[in-house]
């Protein structure tokens, strides 16, 4: 019998993925045993805005009962990723008054409610406050203050804000769906919790996470979390660049980017060409490889450029001992790592969601379903620390109990 079931939830611009998993292993990093994973096309989202909520319900339904089957087992309750350019990060400091001589619990508790004090306006929400350090009279650097004498607790949380609108359409489509949101998290957050390792956090680390209209950057150095943006670009950007580069059909772009195309001209045969459809029906072009290679490489270096420069402005550039980890769908690009390694001029490497996962952990152990694991992750951190968030059997039982007391009666 399965217990402790935690269902991530990726509603990206292209496909739609959840990941179901068993919460295992240690309650302080804990695993979870891979179940199911489900993938549906997304409808009715253009960019951030929801454009047919029925069609963005149908895929998180169809995304989630495909995972339900693989793991023969439902879920009624999902960890769902937000992103976009609404969303906003912010370090906040907190004060108090020790209220004995020792730290106690319930000083930290007041300590947050004081960090987390900042005045919303009525179109955003608090999505995260995350706690990075406290400091006891003039000692800094405290991961765990309880039990340390002291007069003054200061702490510094990392706030997450997003707008209510992209939270609610969130939270209406799983509902309509039939599931409810346990918590939304931001992408970005639940894709560091994927494919970056913990002594990589503590060396200084970005993860770029490159999806389709979206690029999701998370920077870390001495363990906690120091930057996150949601940049507006991505590898549609490279289909309607091949679209215009080679007058092709979007489709036919998009089919010729995922099979022949690379990031780093380097890599291609200059000899070697393909077949493209042809200005009329019927007809074929050889169109060197070379020339497609060419087209996204461009391009990939203009976005890499401007995530150079997002960690530049951010003086993090120099921080990044253990450099770059580059994750998201468009990572599957031949050449990625090469390319990012040249601009970077910084260690680069290729993420996929695997540490801390069992079971069928190969069934997501590809660039695409960093976040969809992520959030599954973070779910399982949030049982190990609260014991709650999980679907448990039982509800499934007596929501099938409900049907059939109503059928009867
Ligand atoms: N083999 C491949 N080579 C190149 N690009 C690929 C390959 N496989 C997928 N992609 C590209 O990856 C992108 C989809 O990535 P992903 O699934 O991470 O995006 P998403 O989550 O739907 O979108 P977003 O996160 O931006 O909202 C598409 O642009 C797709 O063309
Ligand atoms: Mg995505």
């Amino acid at each position: 019998m399965r217990a402790n079931l935690i269902a991530g939830l990726d509603i990206g611009t292209t496909k739609t993925c959840a990941v179901i998993g068993e919460v295992n292993g240690d309650p302080r990093r804990p695993g979870l045993t891979i179940l199911g994973v489900g993938q549906s096309r997304t409808g009715g989202l253009r960019g951030d805005s929801v454009t047919n909520i029925e069609e963005m319900t149908e895929s998180i339904r169809a995304s989630l009962k495909e995972a339900e089957l693989m793991a023969g087992a439902t879920v009624d309750r999902v960890y769902a990723g937000i992103g976009g350019d609404h969303v906003r990060a912010s370090s906040s400091m907190g004060v108090v008054a020790v209220s004995d001589e020792e730290v106690a619990a319930d000083d930290i508790e007041r300590v947050h409610v004081v960090a987390r004090a900042v005045a919303l306006p009525p179109d955003r929400e608090l999505l995260h406050a995350l706690p990075q350090e406290y400091r006891v009279d003039q000692q800094r650097g405290i991961k765990d203050p309880v039990g340390m004498t002291g007069v003054r607790l200061e702490t510094e949380v990392f706030l997450v804000t997003c707008g209510s609108t992209a939270a609610a359409n969130i939270r209406r489509a799983v509902n309509r769906a039939g599931y409810r949101v346990q918590e939304l998290v931001l992408e970005p957050l639940a894709g560091a919790r994927a494919v970056l390792t913990e002594d990589e956090k503590e060396v200084g680390v970005c993860m770029v996470e490159i999806g389709a209209s979206t690029t999701d950057i998370a920077a870390y150095y001495e363990g906690k979390i120091r930057y996150v943006v949601v940049l507006p670009v991505g590898g549609m950007t490279l289909t309607t660049d091949l679209v215009r580069g080679l007058s092709i059909p979007y489709a036919e772009a998009q089919r010729a980017k995922e099979r022949y195309a690379a990031a780093y001209t380097q890599l291609v045969d200059p000899r070697e060409t393909i077949e493209l459809p042809g200005p009329s029906p019927n007809q074929k072009r050889a169109v060197a490889r070379e020339l497609i290679a060419h087209i996204v490489e461009q391009r990939m270096d203009e976005l890499f450029g401007i995530v150079q420069r997002e960690l530049q402005d951010q003086q993090l550039l120099d921080r990044l001992g253990a450099g770059i980890v580059i994750t998201g769908g468009s990572a599957a690009l031949p050449g990625t790592v090469e390319l990012a390694q040249q601009i970077f001029a910084a260690p680069v490497r290729y993420g996929v969601p695997r540490e801390g996962l069992g079971g069928l952990a190969d069934s997501v152990a590809l660039p695409k379903f960093s976040i969809a694991a992520g959030l599954a992750l973070w779910g399982a951190d949030r049982f190990a620390e609260t014991g709650e968030g999980a679907s448990t059997l039982a509800s499934g039982v007596l929501t099938k109990l409900g049907t059939w007391l109503k059928e009867f009666f």
